[in-house]
């Protein structure tokens, strides 16, 4: 069975009441819901995960070399300053499905810069909620494509 770690970076925790006229009124635990019964669909092995700590997420994402997992990463706000998070990636060569909420193009200048996207297969953003669903489709597709 094809594993996905769905991997939600710091503030996330807070979706539900954290600016819902940007990020949505949907809380983690509903987005993480809505992963696993998209997940118990397509038949996939999906784990979700989220952390406020830069170490914490880069462990995690060292863990997939053993796991073979495609990751699916909202990284919030280390997106746009951590490039120990791309070095993480770029070390484990597992493919990352980029995903935000809301579209980080049309905010500030600090987010139009991703260090996420050097490393990542693609990014999903702008679609809110649903973007989690598609970036696990899109996931799963790369690891077919792998075999
Ligand atoms: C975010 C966008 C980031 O700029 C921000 O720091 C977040 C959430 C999103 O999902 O839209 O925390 O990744």
């Amino acid at each position: 069975m094809k594993k996905i770690l769905v991997l939600n970076g710091p503030n996330l925790n807070l979706l539900g009441m954290r600016q819902p006229e940007v990020y949505g009124s949907t809380t983690l635990a509903e987005i993480e819901d809505q992963c696993c019964a998209h997940a118990k669909q397509l038949g996939v092995d999906i784990q979700c995960k989220q952390s406020n700590h830069e170490g914490e997420l880069i462990d995690w994402i060292h863990e997939t070399r053993q796991t073979r997992a495609a990751i699916v990463l909202n990284a919030g706000a280390y997106t746009h300053t951590s490039i120990a998070i791309m070095d993480a990636i770029a070390a484990v060569e597992r493919p990352v499905v980029e995903l935000h909420l809301s579209n980080i193009h049309q905010r500030e200048e600090f987010r139009h810069t991703s260090y996420i996207s050097r490393v990542a297969k693609g990014m999903i953003c702008g679609l809110g909620t649903h973007g989690y669903t598609l970036a696990i489709d899109a996931a799963l597709r790369i690891l077919e494509k792998e075999d």
